[in-house]
């Protein structure tokens, strides 16, 4: 039972309203778990994508051992691909049906590299699994994107990655899970034996039987294939694993004394992180990850519009664009626009609007698309991607919509880190150079800033990762015919400022006001002791960090 006011019919006299409040999509939603995993290049993302994959049956064992080593098949070939082509990594979501459930794994790519496409994705997903290598803990890449979940209100579930290698103490981990990121994590799944000798988990989950409560390993089972385990009672774990297993006990002991069990309306409020161990590279708490985000994290839920209404999931069709990729195909112009449904039933063919054109949009190209495949899709619900092809004049932060008229919040603008001055390499090809700057402005491939006192023609270019200015020299020459010249400014700090406190700013010696296409005016620093200095000195000056600003 929905509390959204229904409104049948169009407002707008467009697009022939469905049902507005179905139960149709309704449905669909609640059995649809949509999530993505953040972590440090080499944590092993890959390594758990595909055994989630592999347990979620989405693919078979060929896939797979085509790769290197027997892993690795299809999800890591195209990145290496798209990297060598030097564009933009594809963001797409893996599909897959678990128990009575539809999990959708939406790929956030950045192993070598960041850009803001990483962060874009979390705007797509419901919650997000945070995986850490027991041996390094928080690191630096999981900090920022731990930091976007958390301006997104994110539910996290946290996994202790690679605990067959010798690592850190459990104990200690949690420490700094609590520490860095101002949750109390709370124990789920705990492993028996130390790192490097990982004997089974200690299974702390609601409602688990007594004589299920530690899930053993099969010694031997896992790597390619699934591990297996054998459910036991403490006391026949006991008899099987004596010492280790007290430890286990005492120590869960410890943990549930000072941080408290697992409690869903906290981790969905993001209060607590649910925290369990693993090791992907064995397919080891694979099958128990999946169990976790299928019983506690949160299906898709009615989404709050611009106008401050909100839209029930069971109201007409409606999805954000969060990724556009376009240029992977010079010959024929590729322009792929990367869909979350947020509320009713998408229908390929169906023709849609988007909000902020009021133009329609034909969805005949709609794809599903993960690494290198795409498959035709018929039809999606909330909480699925869909991926459209030859979508041409859709943005990043678009809302396309059927029956009545909703628009999204924009995504936001995440705080770039690298600056550089961008020049067409010929002054001739001045028109073709604006075209594709304003194209891959619009399109949110990088940021572009613009200083009076540089003038019109050399635009600051703004990215949170470097591989965004690699797409943008890829694309200017050869999608639009202009070699460009990348300058870099040696700034690593954006603020936003006022128009009123440009001038005093600007005269600071090291520190450049620039502004952006959309009217904002931003203050770049080049460290951290520039910055601080200036607020000191300055109290009054408005300097607002931007989204994600560690
Ligand atoms: P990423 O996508 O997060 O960058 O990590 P990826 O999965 O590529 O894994 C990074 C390395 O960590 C890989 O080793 C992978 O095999 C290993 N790894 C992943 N999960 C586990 C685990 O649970 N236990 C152990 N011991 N290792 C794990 P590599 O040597 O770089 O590649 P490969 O030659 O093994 O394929």
């Amino acid at each position: 039972p929905m509390t959204t006011p229904a409104s049948t019919g169009t407002t707008d006299g467009t697009v022939p309203a469905a049902d507005p409040d179905d139960t149709a999509p309704r449905e669909a939603a609640s059995r649809r778990r949509t999530f993505a995993v953040i972590s440090h290049p080499d944590a092993g993302k890959s390594t758990l994508t595909e055994a989630l994959a592999l347990h979620g049956g989405a693919i078979g064992q060929a896939g797979i051992v085509q790769g290197k080593g027997g892993r690795r098949g299809v999800v890591s070939d195209w990145l290496e691909m798209e990297k060598a082509r030097g564009i933009s990594i594809t963001s797409a979501a893996l599909q897959f049906t678990y128990r009575d459930r539809v999990v959708n794994l939406l790929d956030t790519p950045g192993h070598a590299d960041f850009s803001e496409d990483t962060y874009r994705v979390l705007t797509a997903v419901d919650s997000a699994v945070m995986l850490v290598d027991a041996a390094k803990g928080m690191e630096r890449q999981t900090v920022k994107l731990f930091e976007v979940c958390r301006l997104r209100g994110l539910p996290i579930v946290t996994v202790v990655n690679k605990w067959d290698r010798p690592g850190r103490e459990a104990l200690e981990l949690l420490d700094e899970f609590a520490e860095v990121t101002g949750m109390t994590p709370t124990p789920v799944l705990w492993p028996v034996g130390i790192g490097g000798d990982f004997r089974g988990l200690l299974d702390l989950r609601p409602g688990t039987a007594p004589d299920a409560a530690y899930i053993a390993f099969d010694e031997g089972s896992g790597g390619a294939t699934r591990t297996t385990w054998t459910p036991l009672s403490l006391e026949e774990g006991l008899a099987r694993d004596g010492e280790v297993l007290t430890t286990a006990q005492e120590e869960v002991e410890l943990v549930l004394d000072s941080n408290g069990p697992h409690d869903e309306a906290s981790f969905r409020a993001g209060r607590t992180t649910p925290v369990m161990f693993a090791a992907a590279v064995l397919n080891r708490g694979v099958e128990q990850l999946l169990d976790l985000l299928v019983d506690t994290a949160p299906p898709p839920a009615d989404r709050p519009a611009q106008d401050g209404g909100v839209r029930s999931v069971g109201d007409a069709f409606s999805g954000q664009v969060f990724k556009v990729q376009a240029g992977m195909d010079a010959a024929h112009r590729d322009h792929v626009a990367f869909i979350r449904v947020s509320s009713g039933r998408f229908q390929r063919g169906e023709t849609v609007l988007n909000a902020r054109t009021g133009k329609p949009v034909g969805t005949k190209y709609a794809h599903r698309v993960f690494g290198g495949s795409r498959t035709g899709v018929e039809d999606a619900w909330p909480g699925d991607v869909v991926a459209i092809v030859n979508a041409t004049g859709v943005r990043v932060g678009d809302t396309l919509y059927a029956g009545r008229k909703v628009a999204y919040p924009p995504i936001p603008t995440f705080a770039p880190e690298h600056f550089a001055v961008c020049r067409a390499k010929d002054l001739g090809r001045y028109k073709q150079f604006q075209r594709g700057i304003t194209e891959l402005h619009h399109e949110g491939v990088v940021q572009t800033l613009r200083s009076d006192l540089r003038g019109e023609p050399a635009p600051v270019l703004a990215a949170v990762g470097p591989m965004q200015f690699d797409v943008v020299q890829h694309r200017m020459a050869g999608e639009f015919g202009c070699e460009v010249l990348l300058e870099p400014l040696p700034y690593s700090i954006a603020r936003r400022t006022t128009a009123e406190h440009a001038p005093l700013l600007d005269a600071v010696p090291g520190v450049e006001v620039l502004r952006s296409l959309d009217g904002d005016v931003f203050a770049l620093f080049p460290d951290r002791w520039r910055l601080q200095r200036i607020e000191r000195e300055n109290p009054d000056v408005v300097l607002d960090a931007l989204a994600a600003d560690s």
